[in-house]
């Protein structure tokens, strides 16, 4: 048997073949099956995910022997034909070769005729955008008079240079990049079909590199094979994709979190002796801090963090280490570092200066310490740098960053609270109120875990992975509103207040509200040591949390 290429035997043959465009296969199959035909689609989305392959699916559905159907049978002259990309009835056409007027008024006398044994005439336009504003033109007129039985379908990876013009006469479907975790499954259905032996660590590896894109995927298993055989070492898959070893990035982190620049500058040696690419390092870098951040945030979401379970439970060791400023910090720096190493003809230099100042990044004190500190003690003495145990300080539980701004109850105490609210109306009434009053509003409370009626008032209560919400609710418009609705309900002034989620056995963190909040800032402006410290920084105040 004649060797086929992986991405194209695999090319998905049905709409239900198609991985992770649900919507854009069912807005399609819904179409098709009330014979709501349109004469022109345009498919919009990343390289590699299926646009191609919908776009002769559909023209499949449309000319099949069986009659119009959402599951064309692929073994009529119709179907094979299309699959084999000869069909006379549906024309391909690579906008990116055939830019220019020619090729399109060739089209548009094209299309003039008849389909000669199909049902439908299809023409397919990839990478539409190439075209030329005359070729553009051109096209539009087709498009405007249409034929009957003429289906064009456009599809391009930039949609923004598709002029509006044609847009408008188009159907447009999105296809969104393939999930890290939906590539990651298909490359395991892939490899045992194959009977290739790969580890799903190397298999993550390559889902990862993929970026969504389900064809770069499987040329990179391809490749992977070819070069390999069918038993692949996970090395040998790291050295092909030039991957950094988890164990690199996990001891560099370790190396920060450690403080010890000596070491960090150690292990850089040991990435250019070992030849590794600078710049890959770097991005590799910023994938894993930028899955620290999401478990710290979101906690061991395999949709949004890519790694296999025993990268993760390492990952989450070592996120405990910082805090969500560290990270962002360090994200944003080796961003820079990102763009300066591409131009810089010692990519090595910068590797190190930028890891340097990580290591230092970490020695600052985060924002709530400085303040307890400016309140207590006063400032530490200028060039006595924090001692090394209180940058630790992000490892203690999240409830310390918030503590409580009201009087905290126990945890009986809030059982007792809620218990004694016995009606449950006036939230009811609330939520029909709001839903009137403001959508936006209705459907951000729509986030809250919790809404209770308690002797201390209204307490609204989100969850950590609702913290935009939250924040959007507490703007003093959104808040107001609430409060304002709430008190007319209940007939007198109401306390609303606001709530996050604590950690694991904690109680939920009180969150000012606006006026709270200002009145928080009035106070803290009053403050000797913050007025020094304004002063000596010439600082701003944007945000004031109460540490109590
Ligand atoms: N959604 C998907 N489901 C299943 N396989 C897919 C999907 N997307 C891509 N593939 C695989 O990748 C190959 C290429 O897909 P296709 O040509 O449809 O992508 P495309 O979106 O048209 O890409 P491009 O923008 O580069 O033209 C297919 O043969 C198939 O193996
Ligand atoms: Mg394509
Ligand atoms: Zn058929």
């Amino acid at each position: 048997m004649s060797y086929q290429v992986i991405a194209r035997k695999y090319r998905p043959q049905t709409f239900d073949e198609v991985v992770g465009q649900n919507a854009a296969a069912q807005t399609l199959r819904n179409a098709i099956l009330q014979n709501r035909i349109a004469h022109a689609y345009l498919f919009a989305g990343a390289r590699g995910v299926g646009k191609t392959s919908t776009a002769r699916i559909l023209a499949k559905a449309l000319n099949c022997a069986q009659g119009t159907t959402v599951t064309p049978c692929n073994e009529c002259a119709s179907c094979v034909e299309i699959t084999a990309g000869n069909s006379l009835d549906v024309l391909e056409i690579d906008a990116a070769s055939n830019r220019g007027i020619d090729e399109i008024r060739e089209l548009r006398e094209n299309v003039k005729y008849a389909a000669a044994r199909d049902r439908y005439k299809v023409f397919i336009i990839d990478e539409v955008h190439m075209l030329t504003t005359e070729a553009f033109n051109a096209l539009l007129k087709t498009l405007e008079e249409p034929p009957p039985q003429v289906v064009f379908i456009l599809a391009t990876t930039e949609l923004h240079k598709v002029p509006s013009t044609i847009l408008s006469r188009c159907q447009h479907f999105n296809f969104r990049a393939i999930s890290y975790q939906e590539v990651l499954g298909q490359l395991k259905k892939i490899a045992a079909e194959e009977r290739i032996q790969i580890s799903d660590e190397a298999l993550n590896a390559i889902a990862r590199a993929s970026e969504g894109s389900l064809r770069d995927a499987q040329s990179q298993l391809d490749q992977i094979i070819s070069f390999c055989g069918s038993e692949i070492r996970d090395e040998q898959v790291r050295d092909l994709l030039g991957i950094v070893p988890q164990q690199v990035l996990d001891d560099f982190t370790a190396a920060l979190v450690q403080q010890d620049a000596r070491k960090v500058l150690g292990l850089v040696d040991h990435l250019v002796s070992s030849g590794l690419n600078l710049q890959h390092f770097v991005r590799e870098m910023l994938a894993h801090f930028r899955n620290l951040l999401m478990l710290k945030i979101a906690g061991e979401d395999p949709k949004l963090i890519p790694l296999a379970p025993a990268e993760m439970s390492r990952a989450r060791e070592l996120a405990a280490h910082f805090s969500e400023e560290d990270l962002t910090r360090f994200f944003n720096i080796l961003v820079s570092a990102d763009g300066e190493m591409r131009w810089s003809s010692q990519p090595r230099f910068h590797l190190e200066m930028t890891l340097t100042r990580i290591v230092h990044a970490k020695r600052l004190v985060p924002i709530e310490e400085l303040i307890a500190q400016l309140g207590g003690g006063g400032l530490p003495a200028a060039g006595d740098p924090p001692a090394k145990g209180s940058t630790q300080l992000p490892q203690a539980p999240a409830t310390s960053r918030f503590t409580a701004a009201g009087p905290a109850r126990s945890v009986s105490e809030t059982m007792s609270a809620l218990s004694a609210a016995t009606e449950s109306s006036l939230v009811e009434a609330l939520s029909a109120a709001l839903a009137q009053r403001s959508p936006m509003v209705s459907s951000l409370m729509e986030h809250a875990r919790d809404i209770r009626q308690t002797d201390a008032g209204l307490e609204i209560e989100f969850g950590k992975q609702d913290r935009f919400s939250l924040d959007m609710l507490q703007s003093p418009e959104n808040f107001n509103l609430v409060k304002e609705v709430t008190d007319s309900i209940a007939g007198k002034p109401q306390t609303v207040k606001l709530l996050l989620e604590a950690g694991a056995a904690g109680e939920a963190m009180p969150v000012p509200a606006p006026d709270e909040k200002r009145e928080l800032l009035e106070r803290v402006k009053e403050d000797a040591g913050v007025k020094a410290f304004l002063d000596t920084f010439h600082a701003e105040i944007t945000d004031v949390k109460d540490l109590k």
